[in-house]
């Protein structure tokens, strides 16, 4: 059954350029997106930038530029490198927008219209870098963000608070859901977290110009999480210029799913639904945590010198190899340490040699032996080995993917793929050709083996569309409308469409000691 589905990365912070951490929640969610749309879903794909607050000021004023120039410069990187990595997104918020401040208004007067908002005294340590106040236990040494490693700064001023408290009892009941925050570990550090008591949080800020004022607080901006969490919201609305909350231009909310890093769990499974809540909408379906990326066993950081520019591994690697790598090599949800040998060996392993090799000899031993075409598909009535492994293997990717666990899925192509090797190998057709009464087995196996390339092809199209592409070319496929429910059945593979000359579809990476 078609169903719509929302899926949402962070709104990105424009303070510096994209690193390595928000290209792999993009390319996981895009992994998503492309998955559910040839599930045969409506995908709305939803990513952007989050540019209001004190670190962007910040930032823009030490380059000494206009905030808005400087975060319009940041947010065409973002698209460059979205661009450049095929990320399929179907919208990219901005929250300097016009129509966002709108709706951020329109938000506002519901809460307000729920006595949700009173004016209170905030004080207490706060993290830029974080955009939060944090919880200290020894006030009087100058304490340190354990994210950032700077010095929190003191604040005491008069903000406008939100009553987090109020809803309590229907948080309590969300985070237990069944598949609300995903993976398991983090639902129960959510569950510890709201089970001390829910404290009313400020969604205002005095003293700070960059952000969206407050109706009726004139000297007051939005606090910039309260601000940030809408653009979900904006982003979906059916008519991108005039936004409105009403049910028809919200037909693409709840979002399914937001997917986000484990450092921002807390604002998207409690203080979000909350809001939600108190103006009368639906909370998200689904929030998946998933773990921090580290360098060669080191926190990616300016100060040791060792981040890791996606651009960079782009361009040395390619986008295949950095996807396949990052979705496959790293269990999605845990934290994973990003190896530059384990990335070049992994990736020659398995699209150059297992699935490459697979692909291209293949195509070269029917092109000889078969009139430069596919042999005659008699496989349908028999159950061969490859079939049954192939059917296996999807079930297992199916399974796999529908729980984010792009790891196991990939593992499951891999799987086929060996097993294809390996039946060639024990089958050696090569030796069997060699007596002409063996045609038609010999077609039988090659068949099998191209139908399988066929599959493995469909399955990697989540994860790295571009080889998946060039795979199905090779295999004379129209791409264009492929879908899991018809391109998966075993046999499809046409005789008559021939094949393109093999060429090589991965190219291997050559490893150097530094080369990043
Ligand atoms: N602007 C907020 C999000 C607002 S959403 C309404 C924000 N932005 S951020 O630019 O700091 O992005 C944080 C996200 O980037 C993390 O939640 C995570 O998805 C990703 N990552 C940043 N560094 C990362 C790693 N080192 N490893 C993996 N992902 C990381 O927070």
């Amino acid at each position: 059954m078609n169903m719509k589905y929302t899926i949402t990365t962070p709104l990105y912070y424009v303070n510096d350029k994209p690193h390595l951490g928000s290209s792999y929640t993009t390319i996981a969610c895009d992994a998503i997106a492309r998955f559910e749309r040839l599930n045969g879903n409506t995908v709305l794909f939803l990513t952007g930038v989050d540019e209001h607050g004190q670190k962007i000021e910040r930032t823009a004023e030490s380059k000494n530029l206009e905030p808005q120039l400087h975060c319009d410069e940041i947010t065409e990187k973002y698209k460059y490198l979205w661009d450049k990595l095929n990320i399929s997104y179907d919208r990219f918020v901005r929250t300097t927008s016009i129509e966002h401040t709108s709706l951020v208004h329109q938000f506002y007067s519901k809460v307000l219209k729920s006595n949700d908002v009173y004016m209170g005294r905030q004080s207490g340590w706060y993290c830029v870098g974080c955009e939060e106040y944090k919880d200290v236990e020894d006030k009087d040494k100058s304490p340190i963000c354990s994210i950032h490693k700077k010095e929190l700064e003191w604040r005491d001023e008069e903000n406008l608070f939100f009553k987090l408290s109020k809803y309590q009892d229907q948080i309590e009941k969300l985070i237990h859901v069944d598949g609300f925050i995903s993976p398991k570990s983090r639902k129960n550090e959510i569950i510890n977290f709201v089970s001390k008591g829910l404290r009313d949080f400020s969604i205002s800020r005095v003293n700070l110009k960059w952000g969206i004022n407050v109706p009726g607080n004139m000297d007051h901006t939005f606090y910039v999480w309260f601000d940030a969490l809408l653009g979900y919201v904006s982003g979906s609305l059916n008519d991108q210029s005039s936004p409105e909350l009403t049910e028809k231009s919200l037909c693409n909310w709840p979002a399914n799913i937001h997917v986000i890093g484990k450092d921002i769990l807390r604002f998207h499974a409690v203080y979000w639904p909350a809001m939600l809540l108190s103006a009368g909408m639906k909370t998200p379906r689904s929030v998946f945590g998933h773990g921090f990326l580290t360098r060669e066993g080191q926190k990616m950081g300016k100060s040791v010198g060792n981040v890791l520019d996606p651009i960079e591994l782009l361009e040395y690697g390619g986008i295949d190899a950095m996807r396949w790598y990052l979705l496959r090599d790293i269990e999605f949800g845990e934290d994973g340490d990003f190896q530059m040998r384990r990335f070049v060996d992994i990736v020659n392993s398995d699209l150059c040699n297992t699935i490459g090799n697979l692909l291209n000899r293949t195509i070269t031993m029917s092109k000889k032996w078969f009139k430069e075409n596919i042999p005659i598909d008699n496989t349908l009535s028999s159950d061969s080995t490859l079939k049954v492994q192939s059917e296996k293997k999807i079930i297992e990717y199916m399974e796999s993917f529908k729980d984010s666990n792009f790891k196991s899925s990939a593992n499951a192509i891999i799987d086929l793929a060996n097993s294809a090797n390996l039946y060639l190998n024990d089958r050696a057709p090569w030796k069997l050709i060699k007596d002409i009464t063996n045609k038609n087995v010999v077609a039988l196996d090659i068949y099998s083996v191209l139908e399988s390339c066929r599959i493995i092809g469909i399955l990697l199209n989540p994860i790295v569309p571009n080889l998946s592409n060039r795979i199905l070319k090779q295999l004379n496929i129209d791409t264009s409308n492929i879908n899991f429910k018809d391109s998966l059945q075993w046999g499809l593979l046409d005789p008559n469409n021939g094949l393109q000359d093999p060429t090589p579809v991965m190219d291997k990476i050559e490893f150097n000691e530094d080369p990043i």
